[in-house]
């Protein structure tokens, strides 16, 4: 077998993915035609934007034309479909932020058990197990509104619901603003993430001391991104001794960020940090959990040990229950043997055609 299907093959756990940027094109054409939703452009161009602020404008608007039960299902269950066929994920855990949904008429109920529906019939199908992570966007939401969440999840309990993120520009909403909800997160039994120390438009707008407030003051046990934490060495070493999870894409909004930012994932792994990698937003930056994995091996020169390590990192940073972990980490192992014993020795090509991006519009 030759390296990039190995890489393809390797088993994988996502822990970062926004159901709002992993709607297929053309399913979001169908819904907003369905649901009498303007999107701002045909679908072949749908997938573009100026800068990481256009960016998530177009996220939220795409986010419009998902508007009741049946929509929800079907993004979750189109989501992990691709990440099945084209990713070999066993497990993910997807953020959704409802306060993008809310806005057309959505409620937090129809929204979830919607999800989860979709999510519960991809598993049966696929075998890919699926946990939910409640996010709030910093660029459009006030604290306030994080609190209203958290009143959401509590009035409509699910066990797929295990966690709360902060997604959306960083300088906009940075870690202290959102210290009183993410301890009424902790009080509710939510694990808590945050984007970190993101390279959104410049680095300059995640500065290191972010990771100490998260670590500190809301007290996160798993960041994602963190590519600035870099620019401070004692940071970066704090992080490494305390073996925080950093889920990290090679795939950004920005096209001149991505070589940048692919080598300074190489430097955090070589600091130690404990890394684990995700798509992000895979159909809006027209990437997959493949793509990513072969991309970031082509740019560090990763040999197979790595792609274990990394493999089996994904299980350990996961939220799930330790018993579902163990199955995975035996599962893991054994897959991860045969494809070791499989792999041609001589060959660790990965080059650009393996890299190529998916198309907007499949098929
Ligand atoms: N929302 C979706 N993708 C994001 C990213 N990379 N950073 C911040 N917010 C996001
Ligand atoms: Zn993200």
């Amino acid at each position: 077998m030759g390296y990039s299907d190995f890489i393809d093959l390797v088993p994988k756990v996502e822990l970062h993915l926004h159901i709002a940027g992993a709607v297929r094109a053309t399913t979001l054409v169908e819904l907003a035609e369905k649901n009498g939703v303007l999107l701002p452009r045909p679908a072949e161009t749908l997938f573009q934007w100026q800068d990481f602020y256009g960016f998530l404008e177009i996220l939220r608007l795409g986010a419009l034309a998902v508007k009741d039960r049946e929509d929800f299902a079907r993004v979750a269950y189109e989501c992990i479909e691709d990440l099945h066929r084209d990713g070999n994920v066993r497990h993910t855990e997807i953020f959704f932020n409802p306060h993008y949904y809310t806005p057309s008429g959505a409620i937090y109920p129809d929204i979830v058990d919607g999800l989860i529906e979709g999510l519960e019939r991809a598993e049966a199908e696929f075998g890919v197990s699926a946990l939910l992570i409640a996010c709030i966007d910093r660029s459009v939401c006030l604290p306030s509104e994080a609190l209203e969440m958290l009143d959401w999840i509590a009035g409509h309990p699910r066990h797929q619901v295990v966690g709360v993120g902060l997604d959306g520009a960083e300088r906009a909403g940075p870690p202290l603003v959102w210290v009183e909800a993410w301890r009424r997160a902790a009080r509710a039994g939510l694990r808590r993430t945050a984007h970190v120390c993101e390279d959104n438009q410049t680095l300059f707008e995640g500065p290191p001391t972010h990771f100490s407030h998260c670590r500190d003051a809301l007290g996160c046990d798993r960041l994602d991104h963190g590519y600035n934490m870099l620019a401070d060495p004692a940071i970066t070493a704090r992080a490494a001794a305390e073996g925080v999870p950093f889920t990290m894409a090679c795939w950004s909004s920005i096209p001149g960020n991505r070589g940048p930012r692919q080598q300074r994932i190489k430097r955090m792994y070589e600091a130690g940090l404990n890394i684990v990698l995700g798509t992000d937003d895979p159909t809006f930056f027209r990437t997959t959990m493949n793509h990513c994995w072969r991309t970031l091996f082509a740019a560090t020169g990763w040999q197979p040990a790595d792609a274990r390590r990394l493999s089996l990192a994904g299980i350990e940073a996961s939220w799930l229950p330790e018993a579902q972990k163990e199955i995975l980490r035996a599962e893991f192992a054994a897959r991860l043997d045969a494809l070791e014993a499989a792999l041609d020795p001589a060959d660790r090509a990965l080059d650009e055609a393996v890299q190529r991006p998916r198309p907007v519009m499949p098929g």
